[in-house]
């Protein structure tokens, strides 16, 4: 069965939990709550660290800060997720000084702070309900909840773009993972309703509207629960692959490659980055192609763009792993109208377009699948745009 909880369409975790949650760990009622969404990305996978183009919409599923200031220079924090003490640092806290779940909360105060914001001492609770390890940007939703509890509690006036490039540091820097800034900037910029169109070289932003249900369509988001394996070597290498490649060849980055240039690009590279390289440029290409078509309103259209995006993830990108390519598979056999992985891939969640009365057959034929290869159950939850990160009270 779809999972209904998690297919909500209002937003949860609840403020008063979290308030509650902060009121215990430091004995006084927090000054505000923010809240930070995780995303699916339609299309545009691997791309954003190639100055590329994005699609991602933000999901009801998200993490909440209570913050308050403090009159020294420390930062605490407790997460519901983490029971146990406080975790406390000093505000010039430095890569390696925390490490687990707090560095991601330690990473943007750094960033912040680098930056030279004068972030001063808070307490913290956070509470956040993104499945984690799903690839659903459960690190994204949290750096972008506490860098909008500083950015207002420390008047500090910084644009959202700029707050995504702050925890996209803080992704990058301290906790040590190359990401691009697409998570972030889904997390502080999507909309209720729409997809956000990045452009993630100059961050320029279009929102265009995503109403699956006024076409009776559904976006399925199936978590295959694979284990994240070798993601984060692995993902470093794939970066590491097209930076050398945009050497090669002479441009700043891949995203300066056309569909059309390809063939005079490809023979001056090695095989391995030649598949890295047409994955991202045409990557690029069918990103704009969905946005075309939306704006047509031929959603059914997209369907073709987004199987031809999996396939292109796991042929030449080699990101996939065996449960997103059976997923993928048992999605369009059960009748979607495309399907792809979503996310960094190695394992996580995959997107299926499915007519909405499909949506129920389609994710059973996906578990009868897992259940055939000896996979783990997978869970299934359908999604629809919702709002960027806000102040919630
Ligand atoms: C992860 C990263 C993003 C992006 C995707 C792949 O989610 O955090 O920056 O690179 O992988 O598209």
């Amino acid at each position: 069965m779809i999972d209904e909880r998690l297919s909500r369409t209002t937003e949860a975790p609840s403020t008063a939990t979290v308030s509650t949650a902060f009121e215990d760990a430091f004995g006084r009622r927090p000054d505000g709550v923010w809240a930070a969404p995780g995303r699916v990305n339609v299309i545009g996978e691997h791309t954003d660290y190639n100055d590329g183009f994005v699609l991602p919409m933000a999901l009801p599923q998200g993490v909440r800060a209570a913050a308050a200031r403090t009159a020294d220079d420390r930062v605490r924090v407790v997460s519901l997720q983490e029971p146990g003490e406080p975790v406390g640092f000093p505000v010039d806290v430095r890569p390696g000084d925390v490490t687990g779940w707090a560095a991601y909360v330690a990473g943007v105060v750094w960033s912040l702070r680098s930056a030279g914001h004068a972030v001063g001492g808070v307490d913290l609770a956070v509470d956040g309900d993104v499945p984690a390890g799903a690839g659903l940007s459960s690190s994204a939703a949290l750096e972008c909840s506490v860098a909008c509890a500083l950015n207002e509690l420390f008047d500090l006036d910084i644009a959202p773009a700029d707050l995504a490039r702050l925890a996209q540091r803080a992704e990058n820097d301290f906790v040590g993972m190359p990401c691009g800034v697409m998570d972030q900037m889904a997390s502080v910029a999507c909309e209720e309703g729409h997809l956000l169109f990045l452009d993630t070289r100059s961050l320029r932003a279009e929102r265009v509207p995503f109403d699956t249900a006024s076409h009776d369509r559904t976006l399925l988001v199936i978590d295959t629960r694979a284990p994240h394996r070798l993601v984060d070597g692995e993902y470093a290498r794939r970066r590491a692959a097209c930076e050398a490649a945009a050497e090669t060849v002479g441009v700043r980055a891949l995203r300066d490659v056309a569909v059309d240039d390809l063939p005079a690009v490809l023979p001056r590279l090695d095989d391995e980055q030649q598949r890295r390289v047409r994955h991202v440029v045409t990557e690029n290409a069918r990103v704009e192609d969905v946005v075309h078509r939306l704006r047509d309103g031929d959603l059914d259209g997209i369907g073709p763009l987004l199987t031809a995006s999996h396939a292109s993830l796991r042929d030449d990108y080699e990101v996939t792993v065996g449960e997103l390519d059976a997923a993928v598979e048992a999605a369009l056999s059960a009748g979607a109208l495309g399907a792809r992985m979503t996310g960094g891939g190695f394992g996580g969640c995959v997107i299926a377009l499915v007519a909405a009365d499909r949506a129920e057959a389609v994710f059973d034929a996906v578990r009868e699948a897992f259940a055939t290869a000896g996979y783990a159950e997978p869970t299934a939850f359908t999604a629809v745009p919702s709002p960027g990160a806000h102040r919630v009270r």
